[in-house]
């Protein structure tokens, strides 16, 4: 977003340097920023583990993973200019004297630079560990200067409210808001940030984005995977917490905000926040009217059979997390007054697929309807993943003699514009070495999206659903969220 701002040298510190989302996520990353040449002029990664190794194995491990999860191919010109930059260093993250070392190290690249260089903090470690880390940073001052200073911090931020506002408070001790950035990699997607272009960036979309031309708001996240190797993580967690309060609640709010006056960051997530206050909170006897929960059981995906949830291994056989979540949310503003916005999220479902559905309302009057044709309401379809892009339906004459309408689509294509699209984590990156908060949490941003889910996780805490497994593998979830849209007349696309 801050095109113009010139990138400062920048030491890059990654904690959990050695861990599964650095080798998938973070180096290819900023392997192919290097690449686009959208890395600093003066930069190190310093990559940060407890065991002992040195810079060149750690270095092969890292080029061995950019060949499986790099988009671009790794050639022999960019890994030499690239790895070179890589450094690894022993580090633990609970004595103080590895940071009194760290501190060192830092000063160090200092010198090198001639300048005090910028300072990225990028925590990839379970979210156990920022606590004794920010702890540490304070106390050897190596995080000192909030226009310099960064850290970002991974999700899950918190399991609830109450452990969100402990976690703001305590960051708050080491850092200034403004250096913390609060990572839902959601928000850096292209197609999630193409929503604000659609909407803010032309005239004709905006006069029918309200409750009285839209019926009805979908947003679908659907995984065709099912915990694989982190039930222990997904047994405490379930899709609840690991898909709604964030990826779907920020979506949500990209496509129901306020027009923003600017780009500025505060500017945009103060608009967010006000979408979140503005949504109805659910009483505890209401929830199952507002909330549908499921559990996979046995069933088949892409003809493939697959296992139960609860035969997973990590899994209790009477295990009670739910992995398919399907809410109906309003907003009590005045632009989305009664439009239900009708959110799901479930593993191992038929296909892998996110999509926002904004269902027009049907025309008043039908004026084809002596020659009893019948017309589809307009409905535009945002594809996030796999499919990238932007389908409006409409309705159309067919060619020929006779004055018959068939609906038809208009569509914008990512690929088609661009095949080589940048992943959410190199535009996130990107973002926070040029010090741009836009597409990350502010505190109250996330307090607020555990306030909408409060109601829905207590009571959910407390009751056993005996229902469970309540869909098959392989299926859309449970018959239950079908009802829960049918109520309204609707029906998920
Ligand atoms: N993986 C993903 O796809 C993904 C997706 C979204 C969010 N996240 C979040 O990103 C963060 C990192 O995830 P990850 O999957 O990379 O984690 P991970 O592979 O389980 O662990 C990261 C690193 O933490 C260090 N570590 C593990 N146990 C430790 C202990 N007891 N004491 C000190 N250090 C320990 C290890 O480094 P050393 O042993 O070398 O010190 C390990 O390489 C988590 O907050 C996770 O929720 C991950």
């Amino acid at each position: 977003m801050s095109e113009h701002t010139i990138l400062q040298p920048t030491t890059i510190v990654i904690f959990g340097a050695t861990g599964d989302l650095a080798k998938r996520k973070l180096f290819p990353a900023f392997y192919n920023l290097y690449i686009d040449g959208r890395m600093p002029k003066g930069f190190n990664i310093l990559a940060l583990g407890r065991a002992e190794n040195t810079d060149e194995n750690f270095r092969n491990h890292i080029k061995e993973n950019l060949e499986s999860f790099s988009r671009r191919k790794v050639t022999l010109e960019d890994w030499a200019g690239f790895q070179a930059h890589i450094k690894y260093f022993q580090h633990q993250l609970d004595e103080e004297n590895s940071y009194k070392n760290l501190y060192q190290k830092l000063e160090g690249f200092d010198k090198v630079y001639g300048t005090r260089g910028n300072r990225l903090f990028y925590l990839s470690i379970a979210p156990n560990f920022v606590s004794v880390i920010s702890g540490h940073i304070k106390n050897t001052s190596i995080a000192s200067n909030p226009k310099k200073d960064r850290i970002i911090i991974e999700k899950p931020f918190g399991h609830d409210k109450a452990s969100a506002i402990e976690l703001n408070d305590l960051l708050s001790q080491a850092f200034e808001e403004e250096q913390i950035y609060r990572i839902d990699h959601y928000l850096g997607k292209e197609t999630v940030q193409n929503i604000l272009a659609f909407r803010f960036g032309n005239s004709i979309f905006e006069p029918l984005w309200n409750h009285r031309h839209i019926e009805s708001v979908q947003i679908t996240v659907a995984e065709e995977v099912g915990v694989e190797t982190r039930a222990a993580f997904y047994e405490q967690t379930g899709a609840l917490r690991d898909m709604i309060q964030n990826h779907l609640l920020q979506i949500l709010c990209m496509v129901s905000m306020e027009p923003p006056v600017s780009l500025e960051s505060s500017e945009i997530r103060d608009r967010k926040v006000d979408v979140l206050k503005s949504i109805r909170r659910i009483s505890p006897d209401k929830v199952d009217h507002y909330a549908v929960r499921g559990q996979y059981g046995k069933g088949t995906v892409n003809g493939v059979p697959e296992k139960g949830y609860r035969q997973e291994e990590g899994v209790a056989p009477d295990s009670n997390t739910e992995t398919f979540v399907a809410i109906k949310f309003y907003l009590d503003n005045e632009r989305w007054q009664n439009t239900p916005f009708y959110v799901r999220t479930g593993k191992k479902m038929k296909e892998k697929h996110s999509y926002i559905t904004i269902q027009f309302k049907p025309l008043p009057h039908n004026t084809f309807s002596e020659s009893s044709q019948l017309l589809s309401a307009n409905r535009l379809i945002i594809n996030i993943q796999p499919q990238m892009d932007i389908r409006l339906q409409f309705m159309a004459k067919k060619p020929g003699l006779s004055l018959e309408l068939k609906p038809v689509e208009m569509i914008f294509d990512n690929f088609a514009c661009q095949n080589d699209t940048p992943e959410a984590y190199e535009t996130l990156l990107l973002e926070a070495l040029l010090g741009d908060l836009t597409l990350f949490m502010r505190s109250d941003q996330v307090e607020e999206a555990w306030d909408v889910m409060k109601t829905i996780q207590e009571t959910w805490e407390k009751t056993k659903d005996s229902s469970f497994p309540n869909y098959e593998a392989g299926s859309w979830g449970p018959e239950d969220s079908n009802a829960l849209v049918e109520r309204q007349g609707h029906k998920w696309v």
